[in-house]
């Protein structure tokens, strides 16, 4: 018989992970606290904002409902996912308030099930979260014993926000920690049966998987911020072009291509929390995570030496344009965004700061509060602008070109391309001071200045 599925949380990771389980033929019940989340899903309308997923509710809507009983859920189906919001404290743990609530629910419910029913945590969690601070809460509210009348897993996603739906179904690898053999091996299977891929399924302990799921994106991070590094080197470098690099070091298989793009930090909701999580645990067995330590702090130092870095070009009354304020393209979310982070540090600078982002100007200006003025037309925006700063390599900002920066009375406008998508476009336009970032941009004094290094006989 097909399994039957429950998703308690029907958030960002939680509703698109109902869709695509409907999606593949099965029965799926989500779960939400929140009503309105609830009744959009019942209604065949997206609680959240992601690529293709009202499309796929509406699709599936047979096999789609939802309910904010989590009792009838657990009741009707065979296992249950648990994606609550874990945010983190002020130390980088991970709270744990709302998952306690689902799982004395979930507890409650297995308490009158008589058959046997898989709880698997997806929320993001420290290492032993889930065997000693959730598993005594589904024993304590069931009154039954864990491996012999239900059965408990840990199994995160790897997906990012944009394409959650499209990641959830095919997975380098799916990641399985298990209370036991039974619990393990059913969810296994039905992984086998969801994923649209024959990705590998790597089972171990609950601990080890919990690890992992934090050490990945912690190892992803180091990444991102070796390639922002060597951006910084090669505008110092005579021709030097971060591109060139990463391009030829990625194809080392060691390395690979992947988060190899040197431009400015990373944000979002989960990799700026992973590396501190990561620091936390550390601190916890009295140890250092130094790696991570590292890798959080130059990320969060990057915006500051780049505000440092240009500012003999800005100068007080000029106005500074933002192109992008969620933390990438097509989404619209801010957190931890690098657009948002600059926005912030030039205005308390008294520089006046204008911005725009084909979807997340609505989002950033609750996180702004009303500090700078969000236009909803790009080309309003930049009419406004004495200098530009690109901060995510959307499609909109691509197709930009070298006349969209011109304004009536100015004579140059100064771009900052973080990306250096409108190299090609806007290098050599007399109109234009363009900086892209991780290119040289001064052969010349670059050129000299090694030539006088090594000519010093001291140094060679
Ligand atoms: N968003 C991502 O890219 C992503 C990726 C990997 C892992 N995660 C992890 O997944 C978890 C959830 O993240 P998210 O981004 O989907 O969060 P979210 O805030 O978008 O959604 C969480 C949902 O859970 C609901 N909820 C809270 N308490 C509940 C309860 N007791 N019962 C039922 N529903 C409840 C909320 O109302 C909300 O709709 C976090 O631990 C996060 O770290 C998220």
């Amino acid at each position: 018989m097909d399994m039957r599925y429950s998703i308690i949380g029907l958030g960002k990771l939680g509703a698109s992970m109902a869709a695509a389980i409907a999606k593949r033929g099965f029965q799926v019940i989500g779960v939400d606290v929140n009503k309105n989340a609830v009744d959009l899903l019942n209604n065949s309308e997206a609680p959240v904002q992601e690529t293709n997923l009202e499309k796929t509710i509406k699709e599936n809507k047979k096999r789609l409902r939802a309910t904010l009983d989590i009792n009838e859920a657990v009741l009707d189906t065979d296992v249950s996912f648990v994606i609550v919001p874990t945010p983190s404290d002020d130390r980088g743990a991970f709270s744990l308030d709302y998952a306690r609530t689902a799982f004395q629910s979930i507890g409650k419910a297995i308490a009158i099930k008589k058959k046997y029913h898989n709880v698997v945590l997806t929320s993001t969690v420290l290492p032993g979260s889930t065997r000693f601070g959730l598993l005594p809460l589904l024993e304590q509210e069931s009154g039954k014993v864990c491996g012999r009348d239900f059965g408990l897993c840990y199994s995160p996603e790897f997906i990012a926000l944009g394409s959650v739906i499209h990641d959830f179904l095919n997975p380098d690898f799916t990641l399985v920690g298990e209370f036991d053999e039974r619990a393990g091996g059913m969810l296994e299977k039905c992984y086998e049966q969801i994923m649209e891929n024959n990705s590998p399924c790597k089972r171990m302990t609950i601990e080890n998987a919990e690890l992992t799921k934090i050490a990945l994106n912690s190892f992803v991070t180091m990444k991102i911020s070796f390639a922002n590094m060597l951006a910084n080197f090669c505008q110092f470098i005579p021709e030097g072009d971060v591109d060139v690099v990463t391009d030829a070091l990625g194809a080392d298989q060691r390395i690979g291509h992947k988060y190899l793009k040197g431009a400015i930090g990373y944000g979002g909701p989960c990799f700026p929390r992973d590396n501190k999580a990561l620091a936390y645990t550390a601190q916890t067995f009295g140890l250092k995570a130094d790696l991570a330590e590292t890798t959080d702090y130059l990320n969060r130092s990057l915006p500051d030496k780049m505000i440092q870095s240009l500012k003999n070009l800005i100068k007080p009354g000029m106005t500074v344009a933002i192109l992008g304020l969620a933390y990438k393209p097509d989404s619209h979310v801010v957190e931890e965004s690098q657009g948002i982070y600059l926005a912030r540090k030039l205005s308390e600078q008294g520089i006046r700061i204008v911005a725009y982002d084909p979807l997340a100007g609505e989002t950033a200006r609750g996180e702004l509060e009303n500090q700078i003025r969000i236009y909803t037309s790009i080309s309003e925006c930049l009419q406004q602008a004495d200098v530009v700063m690109i901060t995510i390599p959307d499609q909109i900002f691509k197709a930009l070109k070298a006349d969209d920066f011109r304004r009536p009375g100015l004579q140059e406008m100064i771009v900052i391309d973080f990306w250096r998508i409108l190299y090609k476009k806007l290098i050599n336009q007399p109109h234009i001071t363009y900086i892209p970032v991780g290119r040289c941009i001064d052969d010349n004094t670059n050129s000299n200045r090694l030539a006088k290094l090594w000519a010093d006989t001291n140094n060679i």
